[in-house]
C-alpha cells in the first residue's frame, strides 16, 4: 500500500509533466501560476487510494486523477470572482493577478483539458467514469448557484445549506474516491461505499473550510479571513447565529449583514466573529463536522478489503479535520 505522502508525490510528478507553455501565453500561463502554487491535491490522491485498495498498480488511474485535480483548480479561477477573493494559496488570485476576462477564459480551457485528462481512462472504465465526471460537474454549478442565491436570501435552512455543500464540494471527492475504486476493478457496492465515504469527509470538509475562514490563520490558510462573512456567506455558523441570536444581538447582526461598505470591512469581520463567539456557533459546526465525521469513517468500515489497507484513508480523514490549510 502506498502512503498518502507517496501518491501526493506521484500526482504532483505528473502533474509536472503537463505542458502549460502553450501559445497564447495570456491563456495558459495563469494555469501554469495556480498549478504550481502548492494546493493540498487531496482529490487526486482520494483517485489514487481508492485505487490502491483494489490494485497495487495506480497507473491506469492517474490521467483521470489528474483531470479532477484540473478539474478543482478550474472551479477555484471562477469561483474567486464570484467570491470576490483576492487571495488564494497565500498568493494573488488569477483574476486579481490579470483580469476577470483572464480567470473566465483560463478556467474555460482548464475544464476543457480535464475532460482530455479523464478521456485517458481505460476503455473499459470510460463511458461510467465519464458520466460520473460529467453529472459531477453540473452538480457543482447547482452548489455554486445555490451558493450565490444564498447570499442574497434572508433565510436558509441548515438543510439546505447542507445540500449547497455536498452539490459544490462533496461530490467531486465522491467522484475522485468512485473512479479510483473503479479503475483498480473494486465492485459496485465497495465503489458505492467509497463514494459515501466521500460525500461525508466532502461536508465534513467544507464545514472545516467555513470555519477555518473566519477562525483560520491567513498565512497558514492561504485565504483571506473573514471574505466569506464580507460577502454574506450562509455559512452553517451563520444560519445558526441568524437563529439563536435575541434583541440586541440580532439587531446587531442584522445590521452588519445590510453593510458592504468597504471601509467598514475589518469592523464587519470583527462585529460578526464577535457575534459568532457570544452565540457559540464555532462549536455547532464543529459537533456537525464530528458527525460527519463518523458516518464517514462507518462508510470506509462497509468497504470489503482488510482493514490495514484502510490505514492511509483513515489517516487522510483525520488530517483533513485537524487541517489548518
Ligand atoms: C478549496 O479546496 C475549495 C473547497 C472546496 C473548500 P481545497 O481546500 O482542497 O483547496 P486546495 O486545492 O488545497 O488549495
Ligand atoms: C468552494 O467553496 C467550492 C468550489 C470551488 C466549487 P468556497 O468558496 O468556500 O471555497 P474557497 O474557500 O474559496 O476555497
Ligand atoms: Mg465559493
Ligand atoms: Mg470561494
Ligand atoms: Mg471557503
Amino acid at each position: 500500500m502506498k502512503t498518502f505522502d507517496e501518491i501526493t508525490q506521484i500526482v504532483s510528478s505528473e502533474l509536472d509533466k503537463i505542458n502549460w507553455t502553450k501559445e497564447p501565453r495570456g491563456l495558459y500561463e495563469p494555469i501554469g501560476y495556480v498549478l504550481s502554487m502548492g494546493g493540498k491535491r487531496i482529490r487526486p490522491a482520494l483517485a489514487l487510494m481508492a485505487c490502491n485498495l483494489f490494485s497495487d498498480d495506480v497507473t491506469p488511474a492517474i490521467q483521470s486523477a489528474l483531470g479532477l485535480e484540473v478539474f478543482h483548480n478550474f472551479t477555484l479561477l471562477h469561483d474567486d470572482i464570484m467570491d470576490r477573493a483576492d487571495v488564494r494559496r497565500g498568493r494573488p488570485t488569477v483574476h486579481k493577478k490579470w483580469n476577470d476576462n483572464t480567470a473566465i477564459l483560463s478556467g474555460d480551457v482548464m475544464q476543457i483539458a480535464s475532460y482530455q485528462l479523464v478521456a485517458n481512462t481505460p476503455a473499459k472504465y470510460l463511458k461510467p467514469v465519464l458520466d460520473l465526471f460529467s453529472k459531477t460537474a453540473a452538480e457543482i454549478c447547482e452548489g455554486q448557484q445555490y451558493d450565490v442565491d444564498f447570499e442574497n436570501r434572508d433565510e436558509v435552512k441548515a438543510e439546505e445549506y447542507l445540500e449547497m455543500i455536498r452539490l459544490k464540494t462533496a461530490v467531486l471527492l465522491g467522484c475522485a474516491l468512485k473512479t479510483g475504486a473503479w479503475i483498480g476493478g473494486a465492485g459496485e457496492e465497495d465503489a458505492q461505499n467509497l463514494y459515501d465515504f466521500g460525500i461525508n469527509i466532502g461536508l465534513a470538509f467544507q464545514l472545516k473550510d467555513d470555519l477555518l475562514d473566519v477562525y483560520g490563520d491567513e498565512a497558514t490558510f492561504g485565504k483571506k479571513i473573514g471574505g466569506d462573512i464580507l460577502c454574506n456567506k450562509k455559512t452553517f455558523m451563520l444560519i445558526h447565529a441568524l437563529e439563536l441570536a435575541k434583541g440586541s444581538d440580532a439587531e446587531e447582526l442584522q445590521k452588519w449583514l445590510k453593510i458592504s461598505d468597504e471601509n467598514l470591512s475589518e469592523a464587519k469581520i470583527e462585529a460578526v466573529t464577535s457575534l459568532f463567539n457570544k452565540l457559540g456557533v464555532k462549536a455547532i459546526c464543529e459537533d456537525k463536522m464530528q458527525f460527519f465525521y463518523t458516518k464517514a469513517i462507518a462508510n470506509l468500515e462497509n468497504v470489503t478489503v482488510l482493514d490495514n489497507k484502510k490505514h492511509e484513508l483513515r489517516k487522510l480523514a483525520d488530517k483533513l479535520m485537524s487541517r489548518n490549510d
